[in-house]
């Protein structure tokens, strides 16, 4: 279940606001630049579909934004607490950094959590399955996948190298909480 809370980045403990409404959270964040979007699958996709199966899924969205946002690759990653460095991999990303490109996610299933900082307000955004979420170039942010991660999003690149985070060296991701899925959802 998507959300968006809003909070003013001098106070992390009282939020602005908070909804759940898919078209709120789109109005407040196309308001501050950054595009949110709802798909639906264009085919059945069991859960233990493979990467090829949902590209296929999901292609005529994949086409339309790649088109709009001039993308030029996509792929697909699943992370869980099996993979490979995944605390590595979950550091690495919970401090604020930027991208010189813009860094679009299309969540296929599981949850992950956003946080976009901007014009003195830190936007915490919780994807889950049918969210696209696409942060522009340059804008500081942080992802946190939790303490127990488990998602599956297709990537959109712009350039053939990929996309690199650079530390803004800014430590506001610190003071504001970690995303916690189960207290998301008794909240
Ligand atoms: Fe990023």
């Amino acid at each position: 279940m998507s959300d968006l809370t809003v909070y003013l980045e001098s106070d992390a403990r009282r939020p602005e606001l908070r909804t759940a409404d898919p078209a709120l959270i789109t109005g407040h964040l196309a308001h501050a630049g950054i595009l949110f979007e709802r798909w639906t699958a264009e085919a059945p996709l069991p859960a233990s579909a493979d990467a090829d199966a949902v590209l296929a899924a999901y292609a005529a969205s994949i086409e339309r934004l790649k088109e709009a946002r001039r993308f030029c690759t996509v792929d697909v990653v699943r992370i869980t607490l099996q993979t490979d460095g995944v605390a590595a991999l979950r550091a690495k990303f919970l401090d604020e950094h930027i991208h010189e490109e813009d860094e679009a996610r299309f969540f296929v299933e599981g949850t992950g959590a956003f946080y976009i900082h901007l014009d003195s307000r830190v936007f915490r955004v919780v994807c889950g399955a049918g969210d696209l979420l696409s942060i522009p170039a340059g804008t500081p942010h942080w992802f946190d996948m939790g303490a127990k991660p488990r998602f599956t999003t297709i990537r959109f690149f712009s350039r053939p190298d990929g996309w690199v985070a650079t530390p803004t060296g800014d430590a506001i991701a610190a003071r504001f909480p970690f995303f916690q899925p189960d207290a998301a959802r008794a909240a």
